[in-house]
């Protein structure tokens, strides 16, 4: 049956990627999340989507110039009632030992290398003893191949936003166990193909109704969705 992956937490109804968000999606029954990981300048790994600070936070400035005590300065909830900082990934991994969550972390290093995001990543998840419930994802594929190399127990996917033919063979030969791409560039046949040859399959972001249906039609593997009570309320009546 098709899991609900909380895309950045459960982001339609609350801040993106804070611990609101992840424990909203929690009560919601979501199978898993999906959340963003960059590195602060004195290399603490924290969850934060954009390369700056501006658009999710009170404060100014990119991830990679900020310490981490100052960067924990800042409001990430500015939607909500309640102040909140940007969480930490040792935050969120120590709260995962509380549920059996999955957990799509995404190396948002697509724009700035971060060096050693990777093994900072992989190391969180071995301490917590979490590779089993972790799915390591991003746009950039030699991370995902480093990554692969690093710790072949974690599972990795690469993140991907045009049509590729046949990404099963591609997932394959850089050892990923699944494909996360953006929905537009999936057919059915594509996601079927995939799955057929052992290659999971979680498209983002889908939120329409329709797309959920077609999704869940399919058996597709997850969906990562900003709304996953949405999506568990289809799927329920499905
Ligand atoms: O992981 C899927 C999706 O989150 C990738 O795009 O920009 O929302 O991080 P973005
Ligand atoms: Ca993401």
């Amino acid at each position: 049956m098709t899991q609900i992956f909380a895309h950045r937490g459960y982001s339609a109804l609350f801040a993106e990627n804070t611990m609101s968000a992840f424990l909203a999606a929690e009560k919601a029954n979501a199978d898993g999340l999906e959340l963003d990981v960059q590195l602060t300048k004195d290399g603490e790994v924290v969850v934060i989507h954009d390369e700056k600070v501006d658009r999710t936070t009170s404060g100014t400035g990119f991830v990679k110039d900020l310490p981490f005590k100052e960067i924990r300065k800042f409001n990430a909830n500015k939607k909500g009632e309640k102040k909140e900082p940007i969480p930490s990934l040792i935050e969120v991994l120590e709260w995962m030992q509380s549920n059996q969550l999955v957990c799509n972390i995404e190396l948002k290093n697509n724009l700035f290398p971060y060096e050693g995001l990777e093994e900072k990543v992989i190391q969180l998840v071995r301490k917590y003893n979490l590779n089993n419930r972790i799915i390591i994802s991003s746009f950039n594929h030699y991370s995902i191949v480093l990554s692969y190399r690093t710790a072949p127990e974690i599972e990795t996917a690469p993140l991907f936003n045009e049509r590729i033919y046949m990404p099963w063979v591609y997932a394959q030969s850089i050892r990923a166990k699944g494909i996360h791409p953006k929905l537009v560039s999936v057919s059915d046949e594509i996601i079927k193909g995939s799955m057929e040859n052992g290659i999971a399959v979680r498209p983002y972001t889908v939120n329409k109704e329709s797309d959920i249906n077609r999704l869940l039609r399919i058996n597709c593997t997850a969906i990562i969705t900003d709304d996953p009570v949405k999506a568990l309320k289809i799927k329920q009546q499905f």
